[in-house]
């Protein structure tokens, strides 16, 4: 018996990063979007005291580790245990969404997890009961499993849909090497440590502009504080960002606390044209076309 579930990243349109709270983490007000990378999750049953198992594979599986540490397992043993059963499982994780790449990648494999792992053992847990779980798992695990176009609060955590008319074409440069959130999360501490930092809200410009569809208005609202973060530990960014705005993209900002970079462009055509020229300038590993929003954690395939 297996079932398949697949989640798909997430960038973040907006991101503005209110001051640390006392538990670590900081306060969030972001405007979420599911886009066209997807990650795959199959949970297999295996015979009883087996114990869990992972394999990773697809194209960005390099540096996923196969333990326990895995979101993924948490959340298949997480079900479990409200389902009172024995993690006797064998996981399969097909990466395509990069690692620590600001793209939420481990977190759709949580969400993944999650929806498979209720199904597999007919669980049927609610989405309350799902997103409670998500939440426990990581704050970007519950957008994971929403999808659409979002905002964020809390630590990312709570999140509720947001009025976005049509489709937005992005483009997408992964790099070399991952950046540690919590890592850009301290070294933007470090640099606003003088400063008095206000409780985060989402820009009104930006969730205007996404009501109307106006792709020119949500290019100049676009807006990320953990970039200078990001760019501070990653300089080469500024050198990726500015090859993509010569590229013709209508804007550029880093996705979550990076290195991912994101560039908007005005319509599927105009992505293409960005993808070859930015591929042809070697600012990074790979350049992919996005679009989004697309839904959330979905079954792919039910094999009880
Ligand atoms: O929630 P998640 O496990 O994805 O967070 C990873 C780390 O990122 C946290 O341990 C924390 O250091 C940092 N973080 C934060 N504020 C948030 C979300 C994450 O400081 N809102």
């Amino acid at each position: 018996m297996s079932v398949t579930a697949s989640a798909p990243a997430k960038i973040n349109l907006a991101l503005i990063v209110g001051p640390r709270r006392t538990d670590g983490f900081h306060d969030l007000a972001t405007i979420y979007q599911a886009v066209s990378m997807w990650d795959e999750v199959t949970v297999e049953q295996s015979s009883a005291g087996s114990g869990l198992h992972l394999t990773i594979s697809g194209p960005e599986s390099f540096g996923v580790p196969a333990t326990d540490a895995n979101l993924a397992a948490k959340a298949a043993r997480a079900v479990a245990a409200l389902a009172d059963r024995p993690a006797d499982f064998h996981i399969t994780i097909k990466k395509d969404i990069p690692v620590a790449g600001g793209m939420a990648g481990g977190s759709a494999d949580a969400a993944a997890a999650l929806v498979a792992t209720d199904r597999l053992l007919a669980t049927n847990l609610t989405k309350t009961e799902l997103t409670a779980l998500a939440a426990s798992l990581g704050s970007d695990v519950p957008f994971a499993l929403l999808g659409g176009t979002a905002i964020g609060s809390g630590r990312g955590e709570v999140v509720a849909p947001t009025l976005a008319r049509g489709e937005l074409h992005w483009v997408v440069a992964l790099a070399d090497e991952g950046l540690s959130t919590p890592d850009v999360f301290a070294t933007l501490d470090d640099m606003r440590s003088d400063a008095v930092i206000p409780p985060p809200v989402v820009p009104t410009a930006l969730a205007n502009a996404l009501v109307s569809g106006d792709v020119t208005a949500i290019a100049a609202a676009l807006h990320n504080d953990m970039q200078t973060a990001a760019v501070s530990l990653r300089p080469s960014l500024q050198r990726t960002l500015a090859a993509g705005m010569d590229a013709g993209a209508l804007a550029s900002v880093v996705s979550g606390s990076g290195p991912t970079s994101l560039f908007l462009a005005r319509d599927a055509d105009h992505a293409t044209d960005i993808t070859v020229r930015l591929s042809g300038a070697g600012v990074c590993r790979t350049v992919r076309r996005v679009m989004g929003p697309v839904v959330g954690a979905r079954l792919v395939s039910d094999n009880t």
